[in-house]
């Protein structure tokens, strides 16, 4: 094999079948278990998109009724966690929260965490808890009292008010709500490959989402958004976008929120969130953001001919419904863990270990030598 035979980065390489989610990235779609991003986000919710990735079928009344109670019943974080998280210190990396928590809670579960159990019970855990254990954390640090379990709100509300005590508006519940669904999955993304890369070796879900978690947590794949927010306290007002945008460029840096590997036009979930971003400025009597966002749209399409990704504008929302920048990214994981455990149980039902090859570049004639031999 030669060095250019290799595929870097596995690009391009197709390593699996699955049903669960299909980017067109010429034609700028995205569908869940066949069903468009842009009808899922107009008209349904994050919990039935839940049922739809785990189960492969929207749900009926009576089945999304069962899923929404378990989910609220699974919210609850068992006292040996809470021990735990107590011991954490406050100023931890929320990311890292998350996965000592995952990991961590297997240990108290271990019923669920079964090798190779098919287990959507644990993907329902895993999903209800992770808001929970993001409101421990933020609450603590903050000093305000845990929040109680709630089952009266949908996951999105109850992320919210897991938060801080601020009642939110349905708006602002609404925006979560769509930005959950549009990051609930996208393919083997390097997240949910890291936990279907596990579960191929029978390992646990629990398991598995640790990896993916770790996974998440480098810059090159969430985070993106948070590093949008800080151009734009970099640019400040519309007016500066062209200035600000030129002077990176000619760094030769790279602008956040735009381009994609996949995506080759508009990246669906970008044109969604510009108008949630819109919507949710105009309900908080501030449309900076919007405003800066579009200026910084025109000039890099100008400059570089890119296009926005879902990163664009995700952070603009959180902001204004009040999520703090270092939530961002788990924010993220509190939606990919759906598309994670579902790739999991599909991993599980067609299983296969992942096990690529390394083109090897070393020597092949060294000799053992004596430690004093050594230079
Ligand atoms: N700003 C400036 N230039 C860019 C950008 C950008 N955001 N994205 C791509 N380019 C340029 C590159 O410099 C390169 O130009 P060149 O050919 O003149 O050297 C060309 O476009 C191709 O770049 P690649 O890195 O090969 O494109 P790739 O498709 O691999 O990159 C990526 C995808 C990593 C997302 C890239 O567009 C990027 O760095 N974007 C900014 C970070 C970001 O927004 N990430 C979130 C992605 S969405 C998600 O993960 C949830």
């Amino acid at each position: 094999m030669a060095s250019e035979d290799v595929q870097r980065g596995l690009e391009d390489v197709v390593a699996l079948e699955s049903r669960i989610c299909f980017i067109d990235g010429k034609g700028g779609r995205l569908l869940y278990q066949g069903y468009d991003i842009r009808e899922l986000a107009a008209r349904s919710t994050f919990e039935e998109v839940a049922y739809l990735l785990w189960y492969g079928r929207l749900p009926t009344p009576a089945q999304l009724e069962q899923l929404t109670q378990r989910l609220a019943a699974l919210r609850e974080i068992p006292p040996g966690l809470r021990e735990i998280l107590d011991r954490i210190p406050k100023d931890s990396s929320p990311m890292d929260v998350l996965r000592t928590a995952v990991s961590a809670l297997a240990i108290f579960e271990p019923e669920e965490t079964k090798p190779g159990a098919s287990s959507i019970g644990g993907a329902l855990r895993l999903t209800a808890i992770l808001p929970s254990v993001l409101g421990y954390y933020h609450r603590r640090r903050r000093g305000l009292p845990p929040l109680p379990s709630r089952p009266d709100l949908s996951h999105a509300a109850y992320f919210l008010a897991a938060l801080d005590d601020r009642a939110p508006s349905p708006l602002d519940v609404k925006a979560l709500d769509v930005a959950l669904i549009l990051h609930a999955d996208h393919e083997l993304n390097a997240s949910t490959f890291a936990a279907r890369v596990t579960a191929s070796t029978l390992s646990d879900l629990y398991s598995a989402v640790t990896s993916a978690i770790g996974t998440l947590k480098g810059p090159l794949h969430g985070g993106a958004n948070a590093r949008v927010m800080d151009l734009l306290d970099d640019i400040r007002a519309p007016e500066r976008a062209e200035e600000v945008v030129k002077d990176r460029l000619a760094k030769h840096e790279r602008i956040m929120g735009f381009g994609h590997r996949v995506y080759k036009v508009e990246d669906p979930r970008a044109t969604i969130l510009r108008e949630w971003s819109r919507q949710v400025g105009e309900a908080h009597h501030d449309l900076r953001y919007y405003e800066t966002l579009r200026a910084l749209e025109g000039v890099v399409h100008r400059e570089k001919g890119l296009y926005p990704n879902v990163d664009l504008y995700s952070g603009s929302v959180y902001t204004l419904i009040g999520i703090p920048e270092d939530l961002f990214t788990p924010t993220f994981a509190v939606s990919r863990v759906v598309g994670w455990t579902a790739h999991v149980l599909e991993e599980y039902q067609d299983l296969r270990l992942i096990r690529p090859m390394a083109h090897y570049i070393g020597p092949t004639d060294l000799h053992y030598t004596e430690p004093a031999e050594r230079a």
